[in-house]
């Protein structure tokens, strides 16, 4: 199986976390997402011991919520002791709902509004990564007013193409996101984060892709960096004592991804970062990373039950099933490849090929295209596996479709973390007019 978390039972019934994928169909309804909590435990618990090992000091993994956010996850994510971005008003609010120690986040976001400064400010947010002059400006303001000194790190560019999806790309010069060292910007915010009576500049971040399978562009933004850091403190006097590198190790969706072994390449990055710091005779910063995907993804599948299989001689099969692009935007989006399974009979030989369409009245509403499956019929359930990230997270109401639960499965039990939306949820915010 593509993920230790998932397995075939005495019935060849698929099974996520020991449990039958039928019995949870049967019992929660479809379209459902299920989570393993013990997989995400044990990602959150080799990256807080490899980073102890690789990276030493105070460094820790920072669990990126955009990947996945409600407020279960980030019960677990204080639980796991893990740090966590934040990056809208709307994440720091499910973090300090979930009672996440909120001195444990760094706030993200290359727009962030006076009221959502205002409310991380209010919420006693650690770390605040401040992305232009503007919001520096802004933010020296608002903690002035608010009687403290906030801690910021600066979001820097250092011109990386991690030669990812085109879109998913944000350390490129050519950004939306962060000022770029090689054309100076840079250093200029450095000088100016420095002058801020109310803000403590405590280092810098940079993020350079994301689904890197390779440990390259890690190892290239890291090198930047530090020659970076280096020069601000040598010509500024900056102390800049972290050094947070973003997120974006990748995840095996389909058997053609190459595996990762994410301690060999925490240690291999670790090592390279030593040998740098060793060379400039300087205290090597805290290291942070900022995973989300990895913990998140192969945790995750999605069960839908089939409705119609259609076959149209000379072109296609298309099998149709209850959910889709709402729920799963990543095919519609970046052509994102999954792994489906039959869930009765996952063990058997795959040999249907089929589009695996949504239900929305759309007809790039796809979730695969050219993918072999058993073949399946109505009312048989499909499990599409791997989508614990950015899933649930960029999930829409699209075509007023109510959005799926999410079940937890731990210890041979399931539990619904996230209830089903209802027709009248769609209704919540409508007024009477
Ligand atoms: N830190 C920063 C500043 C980020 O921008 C991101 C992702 C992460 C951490 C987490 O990266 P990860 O470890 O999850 O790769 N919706 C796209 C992914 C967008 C990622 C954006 N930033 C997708 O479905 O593939």
């Amino acid at each position: 199986m593509l993920h230790s978390c998932y397995g075939i039972n005495a019935e060849g019934h698929l099974t996520i976390g020991g449990i039958d994928t039928l019995t949870l169909a049967e019992k929660h309804g479809t379209p459902l997402y299920v989570l393993d909590e013990d997989h995400i435990r044990g990602m959150c618990r080799m990256y807080k011991s490899a980073f102890a090992d690789s990276f030493g000091g105070e460094s820790t993994p920072v669990y990126a919520g955009k990947a996945l956010c409600f407020k279960g996850m980030y019960r677990i994510m204080a639980e796991e002791n893990m740090c966590a971005d934040c990056v809208s008003p709307g994440e720091l609010h499910t973090a300090n709902a979930a009672g996440f120690p909120m001195d444990r986040v760094f706030f993200h976001g290359n727009n962030k509004t006076d009221a959502d400064l205002r409310y991380a400010v209010s919420l006693g947010v650690g770390h605040i990564v401040v992305d232009s002059h503007e919001e520096l400006d802004a933010l020296d303001v608002i903690a002035k007013e608010a009687g403290i000194r906030q801690k910021i790190l600066l979001r820097i560019t250092p011109g990386i193409d991690p030669h990812t999806h085109k879109k998913i790309i944000t350390g490129n010069v050519d950004s939306k996101f962060g000022s770029a060292i090689v054309t100076g910007q840079a250093e200029v915010i450095v000088s100016a984060a420095l002058e801020k009576a109310n803000l403590i500049l405590d280092g810098l971040h940079c993020h350079v892709g994301s689904q890197i399978f390779d440990i390259g562009p890690f190892a290239d933004a890291a090198d930047i960096m530090i020659d970076f850091v280096a020069q601000m403190r040598h010509k500024h006097g900056a102390a800049l004592p972290i050094l947070n590198i973003g997120g974006g190790f990748g995840v095996r969706y389909t058997e053609d991804d190459p595996e990762i072994d994410y301690v060999a390449n925490i240690r291999a990055l670790g090592k390279i970062i030593d040998d740098k710091c060793a060379r400039y005779g300087m205290e090597k910063p805290t290291i942070l990373m900022e995973p989300g995907r990895s913990i998140a993804a192969a945790a995750g599948i999605t069960l839908y039950t089939v409705g119609s299989v259609k076959e149209i001689p000379g072109f296609r099969n298309y099998v149709s099933v209850d959910g889709g692009m709402p729920d799963n935007p990543r095919y519609t989006l970046y052509q994102s490849r999954y792994t489906i399974l039959h869930a009765a009979r996952a063990g058997e030989c795959a040999d249907y090929e089929c589009t695996v369409a949504g239900r929305c009245c759309e007809s790039g509403d796809l979730l695969a295209e050219g993918v072999k499956i058993v073949r399946p019929v109505r009312g048989d359930i499909l499990a599409v596996l791997v989508t614990g990230a950015y899933n649930h997270s960029m999930a829409s109401n699209y075509n007023r479709l109510p959005r799926p639960p999410i079940v937890m499965v731990s210890g041979g039990k399931d539990r619904v973390a996230v209830r089903r939306e209802t027709y009248d949820d769609l209704l919540t915010l409508d007024e009477d007019m």
